[in-house]
């Protein structure tokens, strides 16, 4: 397993630009589902997640090319996959590839409403909390698909019109749980309403930019899909869609991590393609810690040129992680890691993921201060923190890892940087390139190195 090894200390300073959203990517690939005609999508991260769903739709039927996270390929940039539908003998999702990917929950409503039945292994957990799919299989349930669960899988199949072919029917759908909307749950419920017989209105959607992207495709495909990005979505289901071409929109969370990279480090980072306009809850706190931003050019708001810096000392601040346009819950732990290092005493209340604190532990072996109780972690900010072994949990807290080492006084190693590579395309090339030192070494080394030294 691989590990990164960070001497911390070097200010992050250069320009960067932003890669294609991982989370849009993924629902869009599964709504290639849909089609019996090819879609290309341009500007796709090379990520392992998004290779996982290639694996995943090559299983389903659907051919997309070489594996983007072959290493050959690395070199290349942002993927071109043009997926080109095979056959539709399969249509069962196995546990093996959900296990290492929730997203695959996103072919579901693709599958039914293109096939008129679906199989797809039930997620399990996984490190951030129970992350139930009800609200997803109450959606097309309201469509009228009946739903079972067989060895661990959902089947879910749609009722047969009269013509007898198996068809989701329109419906009105309140899509909101006890914490709110559902991202995943609105992307599969919007997508399978596309070929549903008559009219979806989805009430309590989610809201999140990558829904609206999403719906920019289907649109281009053949849908009739109105509101994405808003809470209420209109959708006119029609009888087939077509292929398409679509530019993937660029990362927002790859574009906020970065940024906290420059502030942590006193550095300086100009970011192109920078989806701006979808990241105003996380620039307000940045504005309000004392990091200064400044867009030079806003021509599309969601690719944008900015720069970004901190001033002379963070600040603290109080953020809550809310649903889209509120701060989002994947740049919460990379936004704790900047408020270990603020003049005094900040509160952090997680309202989507309330277990989301894994980092928390990893961050105290650095000299944090922080105390959680329940959703709230209170971080009291020290004046410096210092490298360590620590061990990533999930995607996001180890990106936090990887910024407070940037920060930290000494080397850190972080272990477990799988994680990473789910979502964040070859992070340590990129921070080096911006004047970070991080090598990316064999796990075993550091064990064999850590052992002798202790000899
Ligand atoms: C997506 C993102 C993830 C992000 C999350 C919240 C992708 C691939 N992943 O995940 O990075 O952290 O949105 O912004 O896009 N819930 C239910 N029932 C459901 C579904 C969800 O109760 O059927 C709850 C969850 O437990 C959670 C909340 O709703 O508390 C939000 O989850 P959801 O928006 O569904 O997250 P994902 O779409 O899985």
């Amino acid at each position: 397993m691989d590990a990164f090894v960070i001497e911390g200390g070097r200010p992050i300073k250069g320009r960067l630009r932003v890669n294609g959203s991982k989370n849009a990517c993924l629902p869009l690939m599964a709504a290639t589902l849909l089609t019996d005609q090819p879609v290309t999508l341009r500007g796709v991260p090379r990520l392992a997640d998004i290779a996982n769903m290639q694996r995943l739709l090559a299983e389903l039927g659907v051919d997309t090319g070489a594996s983007v996270g072959d290493e050959a390929f690395a070199h290349l940039g942002p993927a071109t996959l043009t997926a080109q539908p095979t056959g539709e003998a399969v249509s069962h999702a196995r546990y093996e590839i959900v296990k290492t990917m929730r997203a695959s929950i996103s072919a579901l409503g693709p599958l039914v409403a293109k096939r008129g039945e679906a199989r797809i292994a039930l997620p399990g957990g996984c490190a951030i909390g129970q992350r139930p799919v009800d609200l997803h299989l109450r959606g097309l349930e309201a469509m009228g698909a009946e739903l079972t669960l067989e060895s661990g899988d959902i089947v879910a199949r749609a009722p047969k019109d009269r013509s007898g072919r198996r068809r989701l029917r329109g419906a009105t759908i309140f899509l909101s749980g006890p914490s709110g909307s559902t991202v995943l749950g609105t992307a599969n419920v919007m997508s399978a309403a596309t070929l549903a017989q008559g009219r979806t209105i989805i009430e309590a959607a989610a809201c999140e930019p990558e829904i609206a992207d999403l719906a920019v495709l289907l649109n281009a495909m053949g849908a009739r899909v109105r509101g994405a990005g808003t809470p209420r979505i209109v959708i006119e289901g029609v009888e087939a869609l077509g292929g398409a071409e679509h530019h993937v929109m660029p990362d927002r969370i790859e574009a906020g991590t970065y940024m906290v990279a420059a502030a942590i480090t006193g550095g300086r980072l100009t970011l192109e393609n920078c989806p701006i306009d979808a990241l105003l809850a996380f620039t307000d706190r940045l504005h309000e810690v004392g990091v200064r931003l400044e867009v030079t050019d806003a021509g599309d708001p969601l690719r944008a040129t900015c720069e970004v810096w901190a001033g002379a000392r963070i600040r603290p601040a109080h953020v809550t992680t809310q649903p889209h346009p509120g701060f989002p819950t994947d740049l919460q732990a990379p936004m704790m890691a900047l408020l270990c290092l603020a003049d005094g005493n900040s509160v952090v209340t997680e309202k989507i993921f309330p277990e989301r604190f894994l980092h928390v532990a990893e961050l105290s072996r650095m000299g944090a201060s922080i105390f959680r109780q329940g959703p709230t972690a209170v971080v009291t900010g020290v004046s410096r923190l210092v490298g360590a072994p620590v061990m990533a949990s999930d995607l996001r807290a180890s990106a936090c890892l990887v910024l407070a080492g940037l920060a930290a006084d000494g080397v850190t190693n972080v272990h477990r940087v799988y994680h990473l590579d789910r979502g964040y395309e070859r992070m340590e090339a990129t921070l080096n390139a911006l004047g970070a030192r991080i090598e990316r070494v064999d796990a075993k080394e550091l064990d064999s190195s850590a052992q002798a030294a202790g000899a």
